[in-house]
């Protein structure tokens, strides 16, 4: 606790993408790991009010989430992680490494009291551990301690194998600062001063334990540091126009958001140093990535829940849903897993303002902000607070979107009152916005049942409160009231009923008699069929 960390890429210059010469650049096909990639979080214990550990595995299990990365090894925590299913990267402290790293005795007391509990040796003990990541940031947060870092990691390997346990990994995240002039990727190389003292000898450790290469990756610091030079968006995972997009002069490969651009820089590093000719390069794991809510709002503009919600949700999208793998590894195969800094706020985090505000939630379990996270498997979606709604889905098609809504106001029943002319949601008019009102006002009269927010992949389940202005959202705590109708104040009018919503007219130029007459028989037969579960 409490030395860790984060960002400080001081050093990784940010150059805007030069026309340089041209480097030939080998393709990398390694996988990362083989397995399926995941997103994780980060625990951080620096919190005042944190949840005890019986009620942090319910949390974890409501949350799906299944790992987790803990800077320590404290067997409350790992029996929570354990009780709620998931696995854990235990850390060993930087403030310990000097112990571990001078006498192999030491480091074999601290595998067998700290990891065997919890490795699945025998059939009393979970297999929590999935890694063991020594240190954090050690050149940047601790240089003092560079000369024993790599003695730690041999000897705590070694014991882990003398105990039939060389399955768990052990490595050491990085910071990205290590990487030198990471813009454009492809003249990316490791700060010559630790390139053969450390990175050289670790690259050989981890290619001979099949280990990965743990990164801590900041797309936030890139930004902060980059002078103007990257986009917002870009950082952000936002598209970009083609025009806008960054391109590394001598691949020509396009980089739509700045944490591939981090990722490929690795690579190319790791190739240039060349550290274990003939073997493939090592899979990364990002054992840190995150966005902060909120920081001082002249130093630290970024730091709003806004960005904060775009980059995580994105960042799940990315990982989970589209696995691209990088434009250097593309593909899911080569996709990278990530932990996200950090699942709780840590609040007695001294320094910027920002340092205490890179969680998803509160100490106690209530949300900082709401995720979108829709189609992640449940991934970071139980809205704690039991809040959430379905809105257009950002990528569905706008046909798709108006039939899906025509169906909810019509045969769906749900009541669309609000979005009319003179009503609270009348404005914005446009598709998308009217259509998330009723895909939500179905959803929240289906009592949010599984499904109900499909609308032939139309929908979204979101957490955020989509109500904006006057403009209240069925199921929002704004109203008051989770079943009542949305559209604040338009008091004189009654909701209407089941029956009104029935001959809502269509709307955006199509009010003409085939489609009424279309939803007519619609309706009929969805009062037939009854529950019919066509749409949604
Ligand atoms: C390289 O790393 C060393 C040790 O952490 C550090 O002192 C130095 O400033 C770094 N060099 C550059 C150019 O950032
Ligand atoms: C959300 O969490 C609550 C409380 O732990 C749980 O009862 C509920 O089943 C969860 N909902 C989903 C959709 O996982
Ligand atoms: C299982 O392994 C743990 C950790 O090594 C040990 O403490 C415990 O005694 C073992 N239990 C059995 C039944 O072998
Ligand atoms: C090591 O583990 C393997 C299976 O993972 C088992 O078959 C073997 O007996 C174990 N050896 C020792 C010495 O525990
Ligand atoms: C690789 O592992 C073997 C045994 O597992 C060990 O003898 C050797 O020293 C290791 N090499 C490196 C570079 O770590
Ligand atoms: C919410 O509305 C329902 C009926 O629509 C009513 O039964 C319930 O008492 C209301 N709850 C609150 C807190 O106003
Ligand atoms: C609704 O109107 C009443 C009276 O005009 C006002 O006091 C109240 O704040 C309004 N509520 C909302 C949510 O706008």
């Amino acid at each position: 606790m409490g030395s860790r960390s984060r960002g400080g890429s001081g050093s990784g210059l940010l150059l805007p993408f030069l026309l340089l010469h041209l480097l030939s650049l080998l393709r990398c096909s390694s996988a990362a790991g083989g397995n399926e990639p995941y997103v994780g979080v980060t625990i951080g214990t620096a919190v005042t009010n944190l949840l005890s550990p019986s009620d942090l595995a319910s949390f974890l299990r409501a949350q799906r989430i299944t790992r987790v990365r803990l800077y320590d090894a404290d067997p409350r925590l790992l029996n929570a992680v354990a009780s709620a299913g998931a696995r854990a990267i235990v850390g060993v402290p930087n403030d310990e490494l000097l112990a571990l790293g001078s006498s192999p005795a030491t480091a074999a007391a601290w595998v067998s009291r700290r990891v065997l509990p919890f490795a699945g040796v025998n059939a009393s003990t979970p297999a929590v551990i999935s890694a063991v990541a020594v240190g954090d940031e050690v050149p940047t947060a601790l240089p003092s301690a560079l000369p024993v870092l790599l003695p730690a990691i041999r000897s705590l390997a070694a014991a882990l194998a003398a105990a039939n346990l060389s399955s768990i990994p052990v490595s050491t995240p990085l910071p990205f600062s290590v990487v030198e002039d990471p813009f454009p990727p492809s003249q990316a190389f490791f700060n010559q001063s630790l390139a053969r003292s450390l990175v050289a000898p670790l690259l050989a450790h981890l290619a001979n334990t099949s280990a990965p290469l743990m990164l801590n990756l900041y797309p936030y610091y890139a930004l902060m540091q980059s002078g103007g030079v990257i986009p917002v968006d870009n950082a952000l995972f936002r598209p970009l126009p083609p025009s806008l997009e960054m391109v590394d002069p001598n691949t020509l490969l396009h980089y739509t958001n700045v944490f591939d651009a981090m990722l490929d820089a690795v690579r190319v590093a790791v190739r240039n140093l060349n550290a274990t000719p003939g073997a493939p390069p090592p899979p990364i794991l990002v054992t840190e990535t995150g966005w902060p809510s909120f920081g001082d709002r002249r130093a630290e503009p970024y730091a709003t829940k806004d960005n904060a919600d775009t980059y995580n949700s994105n960042l799940i999208k990315h990982v989970l849903e589209d696995r691209p793998g990088t434009p250097m590894a593309p593909g899911a195969q080569a996709q990278s897993s990530a932990y996200i800094y950090e699942l709780f706020n840590e609040d007695l985090r001294p320094g910027p303002v920002s340092e205490a505000n890179w969680g998803l939630f509160y100490g106690n379990g209530t949300p900082v902000y709401l995720l979108h996270v829709s189609g992640a498997g449940g991934f970071l979606g139980n809205d704690t607070t039991d809040r959430s709604f379905c809105v257009a889905a950002d990528d569905a098609d706008e046909k798709a979107v108006q039939a899906a809504m025509d169906w909810a106001c019509g045969p769906g029943r749900a009541d669309c009152t609000a979005i009319q002319p003179g009503q609270g949601c009348y404005f914005p008019d446009d598709v998308r916005s009217h259509a998330s009102y009723a895909f939500d006002a179905y959803y929240q009269s289906q009592g949010r049942a599984a499904g109900s927010c499909y609308f032939q992949g139309a929908g979204m389940v979101t957490t955020t409160d989509p109500s904006h202005d006057k403009c209240l959202f069925p199921g929002s705590k704004l109203l008051g009231n989770v079943t009542g109708s949305g559209g604040a104040n338009t008091s004189t009018t009654p909701t209407s009923d089941a029956v009104g919503s029935a001959i809502w007219r269509l709307r955006t130029g199509r009010e003409n008699g085939f489609f009424l007459f279309l939803q007519l028989l619609l309706s009929i037969a969805v009062v037939i069929v009854m529950d019919s579960n066509f749409w949604t």
